[in-house]
């Protein structure tokens, strides 16, 4: 059974159907730990009421990018995780903390990489007028959203779309991705 950790900054919608599938008997992976960089994250209270081991690093806690990703580190290697998942967690890490989770590290990305990487993925495939869009499970390497992809998902565009609609209709899509690239790796 792997040990996963999952990293979250909010709603954690994407984490909860990670967990959710790990409940599965005959999943090869538990979740030992939910991370936080927000206090408020609504993800931890999902955590707090299903029994898994949670806590918070604020990032506001820390004056450089450096001095997160360590207090990060530490409380990551204490949980021992074989694989981490970032479930939109929304702090660009340093390139030294990422090469020390080189492989096991993986994240959800809301578009078809290589198409827009960072922020607003939606809104760039309505203005480039795309038919399709989607979501992408990658490994974590210091390039943001450049890792090698481990699955995809994708759905139409449709007629009178906005970027809440696409964003609604790609996130049903990223709840099963992310369990099935999950176990894939598992
Ligand atoms: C998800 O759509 C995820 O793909 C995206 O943020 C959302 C988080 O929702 N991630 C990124 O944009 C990463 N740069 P959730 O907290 O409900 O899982």
């Amino acid at each position: 059974t792997k040990r996963v950790a999952i990293l979250i900054s909010g709603r954690g919608s994407n984490m909860r159907s990670l967990c959710e599938a790990m409940k599965a008997a005959d999943f090869p992976a538990e979740p030992i730990l939910v991370l936080s960089n927000r206090p408020g994250a609504g993800g931890l209270e999902y955590a707090a009421a299903e029994g898994i081991a949670h806590a918070v690093v604020d990032h506001k806690e820390y004056a450089t990018r450096e001095a997160f990703d360590a207090a990060l580190h530490e409380v990551l290697s204490a949980a021992r995780p074989d694989i981490i998942c970032l479930a939109g967690f929304m702090r660009i890490l340093t390139p030294g903390f990422v090469d020390k989770w080189a492989g096991k590290m993986i994240n959800i990305h809301p578009s078809l990489l290589p198409k827009y990487p960072g922020l607003h993925t939606h809104q760039r495939a309505l203005d480039a007028g795309d038919a399709e869009a989607g979501c992408t499970v990658h490994y974590v390497v210091p390039e943001m959203d450049a890792g090698e992809i481990i699955g995809q998902a994708s759905v139409p565009v449709l007629p009178g779309d906005t970027a809440e609609t696409l964003e609604k209709r790609v996130l049903i899509e990223e709840h099963t991705l992310y369990p099935a690239c999950l176990r894939k790796l598992c």
